[in-house]
């Protein structure tokens, strides 16, 4: 991993520290997160010139979250301070002020507390049935054989699909995946032509049987009238492709980094294995503490003066959200995890304002329902002896973990 920073030497950008850390870079585990507390402290803000475009870094916690609140005029046209060119599209995120606000009015019910409440049953169900896949074999890499697996079959139920298509939908989806982050473009490419289809089929399906549009949320997006007009097959899909994309391997991330710390810290599985009431907010404190999304870009549209920063329009935004949730301004003692800490639900890891995560009470009772199933049936586990743990850059995952406990 490349890294130096600018705020020692004197190097400056419009009167800004320069940072030349390469944050798409792999590493090992948890190394990210020493470099975003390292140069939040070094400098309240950086401008990276890593990437030909550059990037202005906000790393405390009031600036992260004033950024996302300046939603009129820093927007999506920017998604990724990393990859700041448009790429594949993503709705709602690629939105933004009213046409934005209508998007989310026809899907927000569906990820509503309530709604998301309905899942509760097969969220349980399903992760009770694939860690009883597991236990008899006395490890498994968790991050293939489990943390992939679980939130695939929950997205496709999400969509009113069926679970069992997870077995040829996975090996797509990875592909697809693979591709953003130096996989193979031409078998990317076509595994997302293949989700395409698979979608367009699913969609087609409910347009000739429809189902109930307040619970299917499909049905709901076909019926569904935007200024009196009906949302096009192609922005469907689109939809359909954006919860995955955003939904499955954000899950399976943070279930690989809960996991480590747990194998990890028995004092922190003891507290879950005694007290599975608690899985809620010891999931809260998880993604706190490591927060996969690390940053979330956005672009200028018009010059203005930001705490001292002289922005001009199309300067690319760092919202660091992995900076935030550490910054021991906010949260004291931030590398200690404290289930029902002060101020907790305050985190930034789904973002806040109005792109803040569709997902999140989805992906809460997902992890929570892995805390409470896993450690009824696998209390004590262990990472396997002389693995190195790394993590992708970008957005952060880990390749791989190999857990061993007896049986
Ligand atoms: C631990 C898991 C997850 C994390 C850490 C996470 C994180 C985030 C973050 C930080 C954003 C804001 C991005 C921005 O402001 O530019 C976001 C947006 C989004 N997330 Fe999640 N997410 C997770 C799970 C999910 C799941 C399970 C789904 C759906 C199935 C989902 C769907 C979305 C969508 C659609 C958006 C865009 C919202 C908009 O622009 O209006 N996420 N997520």
């Amino acid at each position: 991993m490349t890294t130096s920073t600018g705020s020692g030497t004197g190097e400056t950008r419009r009167g800004c520290p320069v940072s030349h850390t390469e944050y798409g870079d792999d590493s090992g585990l948890l190394g990210h997160y020493a470099l975003l507390d390292a140069e939040r402290e070094a400098a309240r803000f950086h401008f990276n010139d890593t990437r030909p475009r550059g990037f202005w870094m906000l790393q405390r916690y009031e600036d992260v979250l004033e950024g996302f609140q300046k939603h009129r005029t820093w927007t999506t046209r920017v998604r990724s301070a990393l990859n700041p060119a448009p790429g594949v599209p993503l709705l709602p995120q690629d939105l933004n002020g009213e046409d934005h606000v209508k998007l989310r009015r026809v899907v927000n019910p569906f990820f509503a507390p309530a709604a998301v409440k309905r899942m509760e049953e097969l969220a349980h169900r399903r992760c009770a049935e694939l860690v009883e896949e597991v236990r008899p074999k006395g490890s498994c890499d968790f991050v293939a054989e489990f943390a992939i697996r679980y939130p695939t079959d929950l997205f496709l139920a999400l969509l009113g699909l069926p679970v069992s298509d997870g077995e040829f939908f996975l090996p797509w989806s990875e592909t697809l995946f693979g591709g953003f982050f130096g996989g193979d473009p031409a078998a990317a490419a076509e595994a997302r032509e293949k989700i395409l289809a698979y979608f367009d089929t699913a969609v087609n399906e409910r347009r000739a049987a429809p189902r109930d549009p307040a619970e299917d949320m499909v049905s709901r997006l076909i019926e569904a009238r935007i200024d009196g007009e009906p949302i096009s097959q192609e922005d469907i899909l689109t939809i359909c492709m954006t919860l995955m994309l955003a939904g499955l391997d954000t899950t399976r991330s943070a279930l690989g980094f809960m996991f480590t710390h747990l194998a990890r810290h028995g004092d922190d599985r003891r507290l879950i294995i005694d007290d599975p009431s608690i899985a809620p907010k010891a999931v809260e404190e998880f993604i706190r503490m490591y927060p996969l999304v690390i940053q979330a870009g956005r672009e200028v549209q018009e010059a203005e003066h930001f705490h001292g920063l002289d922005l001009v329009r199309g300067d690319v935004m760092w919202l660091g959200i992995g900076s935030a949730n550490r910054d021991p301004r906010k949260f004291p003692d931030p590398d200690r995890f404290v289930i029902g800490r002060k101020g907790l639900n305050q985190h930034l890891a789904f973002g806040a304002g109005p792109h803040r995560c569709l997902g999140m009470h989805l992906a809460r009772l997902e992890l929570a329902a892995v805390l409470k199933e896993w450690h009824e049936r696998i209390p004590h586990y262990r990472i396997a002896e002389g693995v190195e743990l790394t993590e992708r850059g970008g957005q952060l995952t880990m390749p791989t973990l190999p857990l061993e406990w007896d049986v």
